[in-house]
């Protein structure tokens, strides 16, 4: 007897499926976006080990620790720092409390990170603090999932926001691992999109934000960019989902119908809480994120009380 060969045929990819099939349907239909079910969470590939010279509150298993024993105020210890960077690269993204340095050490804690990036925008050339007042005027908008200003060919590194002023309660800040995104995608899903490039669009979203003038030297500054749908951090070499829903256009080499599924599968891959952590804002208190590492949205729900924050940018590298 001879024995033919088995034909395999591949399973259809979840952004295929049609209808319910497509995740409408009950969470055991195959193309549910996120199923309920074990979640692989790992904050490294290896163990980073004990910090010795601050405290590191976790405040979640996965993302994001607070630190207590750090004053930005000061200036900063060279095996501080770079016990913090371990800590940064470990959690994502740590905060800080009752932090009132001047904005001169909140500057120079960020450069302890690399050079600063260069606002261009609304003042081209200029580095260092950008203040943000939110009120009713201009409320909403930064809740979306996103990574900072992808529009750009070297999106930032990182961030430094600390609030000035808030809300009572609201205008907390919600970031996601963005590696346990990738992590958690079916095998067939991240073979079919490790390849995948996206075009980023700073220009779409920056009307609301500037003056005409302003809009249209960013169009001039800041053509459409090309960026890979999954990059790879340059520091600890975990993969991690580079799509946001406010400056990822559209997919390269793909029919657009196809590719706005894929990333509205993508994009729903954020929404697990298990990679998630929900900051509580006080006055004072400072967030410093990894940019290359998670994804983040400013929660709109504490209008018409007002928010000042102030912000410095760290310059980063091409996405590969
Ligand atoms: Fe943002």
């Amino acid at each position: 007897m001879t024995l033919r060969p088995a034909t395999v045929k591949a399973a259809p990819l979840p952004w295929d499926l049609a209808g319910a099939e497509a995740g409408l349907g009950p969470a055991s239909r195959p193309g549910r976006a996120i199923r309920g079910g074990p979640r692989n969470l790992h904050r490294l590939t290896g163990d980073s080990g004990p910090y010795e010279l601050f405290e590191v509150t976790p405040l979640n298993p996965l993302i994001g620790a607070e630190i207590t024993g750090v004053d930005l105020g000061a200036p900063l210890r060279a095996d501080v720092r770079d016990e913090l960077h371990r800590a940064w690269l470990e959690w994502k993204v740590l905060f800080f409390r009752d932090q009132w340095a001047s904005g001169t050490h909140l500057i120079e804690f960020a450069r302890a990170w690399g050079e600063l990036e260069e606002q261009q925008v609304t003042s081209p050339g200029a580095t260092g603090i950008t203040r943000y007042v939110k009120n009713t005027d201009n409320a909403g908008w930064e809740n979306a999932w996103h990574v900072d200003m992808t529009g750009r060919a070297e999106p930032a590194k990182g961030f430094v926001l600390r609030l000035l002023v808030g809300p009572d309660v609201g205008g907390d800040t919600i970031f996601v691992d963005a590696a346990a995104a990738y992590d958690n995608l079916p095998t067939d899903v991240r073979a079919a999109v490790d390849p995948l490039h996206a075009v980023h669009d700073l220009n779409a979203t920056l009307g609301r934000f500037v003056t005409p003038a302003e809009a249209a030297r960013a169009r001039a500054t800041f053509p459409p960019v090309t960026h890979p749908v999954v990059r790879t951090h340059p520091e600890t070499g975990r993969r991690t989902l580079f799509v946001n829903s406010v400056f990822t256009d559209r997919i390269t080499d793909m029919d657009p119908e196809r590719g706005e599924r894929v990333l509205q599968y993508l994009f729903r891959q954020l929404q697990a809480p298990e990679y998630q952590v929900r900051f509580c804002w006080r006055p004072g208190s400072v967030a410093f994120w990894d940019n290359r590492a998670v994804q983040h949205y400013a929660v709109s729900d504490y209008f018409p009380a007002m928010r000042i924050t102030e912000r410095v940018a760290i310059a980063g590298d091409k996405p590969y």
